[in-house]
């Protein structure tokens, strides 16, 4: 498991990375990744998260999936996102990649960065988290 971090990181303020990242969206800029992953060839599947930012992937995840090759395999998205949805998060996993076998992926409402709630999938919500993605995993036949 692996997060991306940025050689520049968004500002601590939300609403500045929020303008940030409109503009970022805009331009279609891709922000340079800190993160290396050594050898992703080793890899068959890969399970790629993300947050739902300006109803659309956030750019560090445009840009992990510009500059890795997932030709070839397995390719599993799931979202977080503040209660609307994944946007085009998942049409977005579709076009980087092409070439990869792109299975159903899972949303779900987690924090809401912008009223400062930020851990939220814990106690009963973890719970009730656990019994959906285990559902969604059984459907897209990765668990029986
Ligand atoms: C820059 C920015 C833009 C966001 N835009 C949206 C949005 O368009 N729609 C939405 O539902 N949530 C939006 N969110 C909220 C996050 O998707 C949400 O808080 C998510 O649960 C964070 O997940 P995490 O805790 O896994 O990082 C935005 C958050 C940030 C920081």
């Amino acid at each position: 498991m692996v997060s991306l971090e940025l050689e520049k990181p968004y500002p601590e303020n939300y609403q500045r990375t929020v303008q940030q990242v409109a503009k970022e969206n805009e331009t279609g800029y891709l922000p340079l990744l800190k993160t290396k992953i050594d050898s992703i060839e080793k890899y068959n599947i890969v399970f790629v998260g993300f947050p739902t930012w300006g109803m659309q992937m956030p750019p560090p995840m445009k840009s992990f999936l510009h500059q890795y090759d997932l030709s070839g395999k397995t390719v599993i998205p799931f979202n977080t996102n503040a209660g609307y949805g994944v946007g085009d998060g998942f049409q977005t996993v579709k076009e980087l990649c092409p070439n990869s076998e792109v299975l159903e992926g899972f949303s779900i409402k987690g924090g809401v960065e912008r009223d400062g709630v930020y851990f939220v999938i814990k106690d009963e919500k973890a719970k009730e988290a656990a019994t959906e993605v285990k559902r969604w995993l059984q459907k897209i036949k990765v668990i029986r």
